[in-house]
């Protein structure tokens, strides 16, 4: 039965949701949240908005705008959208189209795509909400390490070539972006770049499918964490979803058409001592319409030791607020829930 969710079916949520007839959620998906995390305001301040063109335009004055924004974005919000990115419209359409096809692939050929371990390079199946056991998110996934070695299943025919593309014009962007983040924190431009070695930097593909919700009150898509790298880059089929933590509300996040939704992550608070927060963020669902999102989390190498930048404890007279630790460590804990 679709409600017992089984090694044997990886995309339990959309089975589930597609079972004839049902009306209420089973207890197994059924989230109770407090009240005050039942709260979701539409925000009265503007979302940041970064446009990618004026950060690698060639005038001095318009890039030192727009690190200046940056440095807004990152210490206020921990979230920003991009705009005139320049990845092709066609290429976005393209890999949400592909994800689709992915999730509609028969239960069979998903399931040598499974995996096993949390680090596995492919995974795809549904996730434990991993702060209570046993309840599922209304969310079926897909995970590819996709750099430095690249990572895709070979159906649905067309997927692997354009997450490959898409995967090398979004990671250029996530380093131009860090690139002016780095200077925002007045460190040298390639600081970054050059510390957590981006050149060979773990780049991770989720591609989440959640289904329409009888009962979307009860259910909770993703719930509230926070991501382990340094900038997650997110498009979705045009259904939102996502709400991130903002002054202590959950804030709707609807994004501009073709804009990139774009996070902080755990590693930026760690190389900025702080100054930069992880963003925590969730992803709701809804009864009308299947959410289809796609989120390039972007770290450092696996091997690299992060620490907080010297440079800014000694400008800044600080002690380190994190322990150093190799990222691979970190996202091996992570990924089991391990981590303190
Ligand atoms: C994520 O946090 O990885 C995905 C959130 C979303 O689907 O909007
Ligand atoms: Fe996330």
């Amino acid at each position: 039965s679709p409600t017992t969710p089984s090694k044997r079916i990886t995309s339990i949520i959309k089975l589930l949701a597609e079972s004839p007839g049902l009306t209420n959620i089973p207890s197994t998906h059924t989230f109770t949240l407090n009240s005050h995390d039942q709260v979701v305001s539409d925000t009265e301040e503007p979302v940041p908005v970064i446009d990618y063109s004026l950060l690698i335009s060639s005038s001095p004055d318009q890039r030192s705008k727009i690190i200046h924004d940056l440095r807004k974005a990152c210490q206020y919000w921990g979230f920003f959208m991009v705009i005139n990115h320049g990845v092709p419209e066609r290429l976005m359409r393209s890999m949400i189209d592909a994800c689709r096809e992915f999730f509609d692939l028969p239960e069979e050929e998903k399931q040598e795509y499974e995996g096993k371990h949390v680090l596995d390079p492919i995974r795809c199946g549904t996730s434990f909400n991993t702060s209570v056991e046993k309840v599922f998110c209304w969310r079926d996934f897909l995970k590819l390490f996709v750099h430095p070695v690249f990572h895709s299943p070979s159906k649905p025919a067309e997927f692997s070539e354009n997450l490959l593309e898409y995967s090398k014009r979004v990671r250029e962007v996530a380093r131009e972006l860090l690139k002016g983040i780095s200077e925002s924190l007045g460190l040298g431009t390639n600081y970054i770049d050059k510390a957590l070695n981006l050149e060979q930097g773990l780049q991770v593909s989720i591609a989440n499918y959640y289904p329409p919700c009888t009962q979307p009150e009860l259910a909770m898509g993703l719930p509230s964490h926070s991501d382990h790298g340094l900038l997650t880059i997110l498009i979705q089929n045009g259904v939102s979803g996502l709400q991130v933590q903002h002054k202590g509300k959950w804030v709707n996040m609807n994004g501009y058409p073709n804009s990139f939704l774009v996070n902080t992550g755990d590693h930026l608070e760690i190389l900025s001592n702080g100054k930069y927060k992880s963003v925590e963020h969730r992803a709701v669902v809804n009864k009308k319409a299947a959410r289809i999102s796609l989120a390039m989390a972007h770290g450092p190498s696996l091997d690299s030791v992060v620490t907080p930048a010297p440079e800014l404890l000694d400008r800044e007279g600080n002690a380190p607020a994190y322990i150093e630790m190799k990222y691979g460590k970190y996202l091996e804990l992570q990924q089991s829930s391990k981590l303190d």
